[in-house]
């Protein structure tokens, strides 16, 4: 890289967010950080800021929000964009679908609208596996390519394909200008090895480690395992789980792809980031147990409504185009979790209490 760039974060303060801005500071890139905190806290880019030892400037303000936006591209001479930024419940948007659409879409215009006025032409997208919908309705294309159709089942689903939709028009309408990269991320796990970065959701959480990982500290009685009767080798689901390392890695890879091409040559082109190895619940239970080094009690109860049996990339095409694949196991990824869940048993709360410097 002949001249620092800039890097502005959308969302930078959440859990993949703030673990690839660790692996963009170490390549060398500027980051600015905009985020609401909606689902994050300031502690975490505190937190950055001791592990990178840099200052990180960082924005509390809402994507939605037009003219706080236009005064970051104002403030700052930004480059590209990572935008991570938006709302992830799966259960929650099928109970609130606007605030779903509504945070999700309209942020993202606010960000390409401020692109486009303030000449920044290169964008990573935060996309998901979840818009591959049930795959199993393609039994030949598992492990997901992504050639794959889509058919995302729930609203947060649709929000990124719509969002895909929205960059590929985009793209359509300037093809010299435009350069996407869209990343559709497997089932991301794991945390930072140092200890002092990590997923921290609110209240109770849906997915898989994070719950495991409350129940090991004691936060929550057990593990519900969400049925045990599907077609597989041990009859729970399958999920491709990535270490957030390597998917944060997988940030650079996409950025140095696109900082690669010639000017007047755009692309927008979407990407697997998975490791291409399917796991049980059960045998991430059984690592996660190894990591704990004990135990953790769990109960079988019904499938929950929406569960696919098996969602696992075929990452070809990241390994080809990006020359990016994954290095980390599960066994690592459960091991970084439960130093993360130790050392910060209540997340970034300290003493229970929500830490926020932003003021
Ligand atoms: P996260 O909730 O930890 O991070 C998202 C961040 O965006 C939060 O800090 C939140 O405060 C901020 N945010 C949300 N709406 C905003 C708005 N309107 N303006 C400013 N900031 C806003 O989630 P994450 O797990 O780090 O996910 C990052 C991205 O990756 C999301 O877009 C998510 O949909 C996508 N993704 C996540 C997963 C996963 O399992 N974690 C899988 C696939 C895709
Ligand atoms: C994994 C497996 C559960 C919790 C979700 C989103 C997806 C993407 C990644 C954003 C499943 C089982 C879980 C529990 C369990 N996010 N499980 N007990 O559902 O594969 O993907 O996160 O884009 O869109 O849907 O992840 O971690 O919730 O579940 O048995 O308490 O663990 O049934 O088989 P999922 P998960």
């Amino acid at each position: 890289m002949t001249k620092q760039q800039t890097v502005l974060v959308t969302g930078g303060a959440g859990y993949i967010g703030s673990h690839t801005i660790v692996e963009l500071i170490e390549n060398g890139y500027n980051c600015v950080i905009v985020d609401n905190l909606c689902n994050s806290s300031y502690e975490s880019v505190a937190r950055l800021e001791v592990l990178c030892k840099t200052h990180i400037p960082f924005y509390h303000v809402d994507l939605c929000d037009r003219e706080p936006m236009e005064r970051i591209f104002k403030e700052n001479k930004i480059d590209s964009v990572i935008h991570f930024a938006g709302l992830k419940a799966v259960g929650e948007s099928t109970e609130i679908p606007l605030k779903y659409y509504h945070n999700n879409i309209l942020g993202t215009l606010v960000l390409l609208e401020m692109m486009q006025r303030y000449d920044v032409e290169k964008l990573v997208f935060s996309s998901s596996a979840t818009v591959y919908g049930d795959a199993t309705r393609f039994p030949d294309m598992i492990p997901i390519p992504e050639e794959c159709p889509v058919g995302p089942t729930n609203p947060y689903g649709q929000t990124k394909l719509a969002i895909e939709k929205i960059l590929a028009d985009l793209y359509n309408s300037e093809k010299e200008t435009w350069k996407f990269a869209i990343l559709r991320y497997f089932n991301p796990i794991g945390a930072h090895p140092s200890g002092l970065i990590g997923e921290d959701p609110l209240g109770i959480p849906n997915n898989l480690l994070p719950y495991m990982a409350q129940v090991a500290t004691g936060r929550r009685e057990k593990l519900n395992v969400f049925g045990n009767d599907y077609d597989t080798r041990d009859g729970t689901p399958i999920r491709d789980y990535i270490h957030v390392v390597d998917l944060a890695k997988g940030h650079i890879a996409a950025l140095k792809y696109l900082d690669a091409r010639q000017t007047g040559k755009g692309i927008c082109r979407e990407w697997n980031l998975g490791s291409g190895k399917g796991s049980t619940v059960f045998e991430v239970y059984r690592a996660f147990c190894d990591a704990v080094g004990e135990e953790i009690p769990y109960v079988v109860t019904g499938r929950r409504a929406g569960d696919v049996i098996n969602l696992t990339a075929k990452p070809d095409r990241a390994k080809q185009e990006l020359k990016w694949q994954t290095e980390l196991d599960v066994a690592t990824a459960c091991k970084d979790n439960w130093k993360w869940a130790t050392e910060n048993p209540f997340g970034y709360q300290l003493k229970g209490v929500k830490a926020d410097f932003s003021t």
